[in-house]
């Protein structure tokens, strides 16, 4: 491509104005080499003209049929994006690829924890995959707009099953394989699943997970499940119950596998996935996500922010259980025919130096995770990191919860050599993709996202609605629609509207805080609700005082976020028991464990402490807020509604 400008002057450019606090600018190798070399240009154009944005990038895809019309708006907050159009994101993430030279291309590398196995697969071979297993939840008798549980762990048929489903055009339902029996069941009786897919185990630091043990107990009170489809990890014994469990390798092996199957044409608007995520009450909520808009979402997102380009090796370490994982594991890089790794282990095993190890050995050049994994690889020093050549990477991303400067700082110096800039990206499984993040050619700030991706507003409120100066704190919303937006919460349409469109009428209420600078960099400060977020992942309180409700010692439970070292925030519960037991360190330690087994190791409190009372508002709602005040030696504010 001709360029005019040389590079070196789009630098200088870059540096006019004086913006307070950036520790990194981008050098004119990083400008010279970004797909998108001026970000306030097409920030402009699609300020101006925001369908007109997204439609450019929908044109970019395939679809089977046009659409109509690029946003309706006309039953808000239910707004539809490439209405009348047919189109499958399988369609988009793999068969697309076949007729182009990355049909040999690498869609998937992935290893295991213990590094004795490795697997890639072609789009070629990913195509293959994914119609088989296609073909055989089909023959299950799985339909088109049928719910479909995935519980697994880290393993490339995870992948598969995710795209299988949506090549039939099933919902999936992943739930993360960290959770444990009640998360799952509740899950599962929710989506009202015909189909469960797991594994018999998996492996989490060395450890083995019994996933299919887990799904037994949890498909005990799920009448709804009628087909199970186990994949072999582990190749331990498992009991299998005769017409209802299924191993997936033997049917792999009769007629009901085909290699090749076809692609179902959905309406843009077409459910592709359910996945539950924690709210301000109450049990987890189902996020609906569609075929047409959260692939364009998707697709665009990635393409700008982690500057996609064709030999990358893009590694993004969350879960596919998480929407970080959906979107950008599966969903984003396939989209861009982009080569994801996929990793089965943790960060630290079997030592600090697992994951280094991978980026030299793969050759990794875009690596993307959560502050916590940082913070917690900070911590074994240096010396880890720098045994290794890291050379490869080019780009950091950053998500799930805000990043301390310190851990920025070790993440640019230490990881990225001082070269790469760090994508600090603020979104949600509800927003499905990126909504404030810099690209690469942004200056950046330590800790901020920088400012609302292309064609997006996000103000800053106060209590009335009204927006705060600038370095003031308040509630962050969104106001315009954007493709990759949840389309409600499954089965409750009401509860869509009055949890994130009715605090400020025709605003998207993000459910966090946060502040923008005087350059227009925001901030995040962290959930303003009753979210927990333990290392990246989300909890609701009501979710870890349900658990503990369930232990026969307890008569009632709050359970609050305070700030941890590596975690980003911890549980902690109190506890009001029943008359007959006694508190004692042992039952403080037998709830702790009591949770971990409901709900999951991830949700283990940090400490459970006994009160007589819980205090509470006169209509009798735990006020959380002056327990965390309390807890921290905070002032407790206003307490003119406490009951007593
Ligand atoms: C928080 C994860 C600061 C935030 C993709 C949000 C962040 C919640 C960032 C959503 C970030 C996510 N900086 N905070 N870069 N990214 N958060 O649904 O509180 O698991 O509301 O989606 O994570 O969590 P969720």
């Amino acid at each position: 491509m001709a360029k005019k400008k040389s590079p070196a002057r789009k630098a200088t450019s870059a540096k006019k104005p004086a913006l307070k606090g950036v520790a990194y600018r981008p050098t004119p190798d990083v400008i010279a080499q970004a797909n998108l070399k001026s970000w306030e240009t097409v920030a402009r154009k699609a300020n101006r003209d925001l369908e007109g944005f997204w439609e450019a990038e929908a044109r970019e895809l395939e679809w089977y049929k046009p659409w109509k019309k690029v946003l309706d708006s006309s039953k808000a907050p239910f707004y539809k994006w490439f209405t009348g159009s047919r189109v499958n994101i399988v369609h988009n993430a793999v068969d697309r690829h076949l007729n182009t030279h990355r049909k040999n291309k690498l869609a998937l590398i992935w290893e295991s924890e213990d590094g004795k196995e490795e697997r890639s697969y072609s789009y070629y071979k990913l195509n293959r995959e994914v119609s088989r297993m296609a073909s055989i939840i089909k023959s299950m008798g799985v339909h088109k707009g049928d719910r479909v549980t995935i519980y697994m762990g880290r393993i490339p048929e995870a992948v598969f099953a995710m795209l299988a489903c949506a090549k039939i055009g099933a919902v999936h339902s992943v739930v993360f394989g960290g959770f444990s029996v009640d998360a799952l069941q509740g899950r599962i009786e929710d989506s009202e699943s015909k189909l469960l897919i797991t594994c018999d185990g998996s492996y989490q630091n060395g450890k083995r997970i019994e996933l299919k043990q887990i799904a037994d107990a949890a498909l005990e009170r799920c009448p709804s499940v009628q087909n199970v489809l186990v994949v072999q990890r582990t190749g331990h014994e498992v009991s299998m119950q005769p017409e209802r469990d299924h191993w997936y390798h033997e049917l792999l092996e009769t007629p009901v596998a085909q290699e090749r199957f076809p692609t179902e044409a959905m309406d843009a608007e077409d459910p592709l996935f359910i996945l539950y995520t924690s709210g301000s009450t109450g049990r987890p909520k189902a996020i609906v996500h569609t075929h047409g808009g959260y692939m364009v979402g998707t697709y665009t997102t990635l393409k700008y922010v982690f500057d996609i380009k064709e030999e990358d090796r893009y590694w993004c370490a969350a879960d596919p259980g998480w929407i970080t994982g959906h979107s950008y594991i599966v969903y984003g890089p396939l989209l861009n025919g982009a080569t994801s790794f996929l990793y089965e282990g943790g960060p630290a095993f079997p030592n600090p130096g697992r994951w280094w190890q991978l980026i030299e050995r793969y050759g990794i050049t875009i690596l993307y995770t959560a502050p916590t994994a940082i913070r917690g690889l900070m911590r074994f020093g240096d010396d880890w990191p720098n045994q290794y050549d890291l050379s490869s990477l080019r780009l950091l991303g950053s998500v799930g919860e805000p990043i301390n400067p310190e851990a920025w700082r070790w993440y640019f110096n230490v990881v990225g050599k001082k070269r790469c800039p760090i994508m600090d990206t603020w979104w949600q499984t509800e927003t499905g993709m990126f909504m404030i993040t810099p690209t690469p050619v942004v200056p950046l700030k330590p800790g901020s996202g920088a400012k609302p991706f292309f064609g997006q507003v996000a103000e800053i409120l106060d209590e009335a609605g009204k927006p705060v100066k600038d370095g003031e704190e308040g509630y962050l919303v969104l106001t315009r629609p954007w493709p990759a937006m949840l389309r409600g919460i499954y089965g409750d349409p009401d509860r869509y509207v009055k949890q994130y469109w009715s605090t400020y009428p025709g605003k998207y209420m993000t459910g966090d805080s946060a502040r923008r600078d005087k350059d227009g960099y925001y901030w995040i400060i962290g959930r303003v609700d009753d979210v927990i977020k333990v290392s990246g992942h989300r909890l609701g309180t009501a979710e870890v005082e349900s658990a503990l409700i369930t232990h026969p010692a307890v008569a009632e439970s709050a359970a609050i976020g305070l700030p941890h070292e590596l975690k980003g925030q911890g549980i902690h519960c109190f506890v009001v028991l029943r008359q007959d037991a006694v508190a004692s360190d042992a039952l403080a330690e037998e709830l702790r464990q009591h949770v971990a087994q409901h709900m999951g190791a991830i949700a283990r409190p940090e400490d459970v402490r006994f009160t007589d009372k819980l205090p509470k508002t006169r209509s009798g709602k735990i006020m959380r807020r002056v327990l965390k005040a309390r807890a921290q030696g905070l002032p407790e504010g206003d307490l003119s509604t406490l009951e007593d």
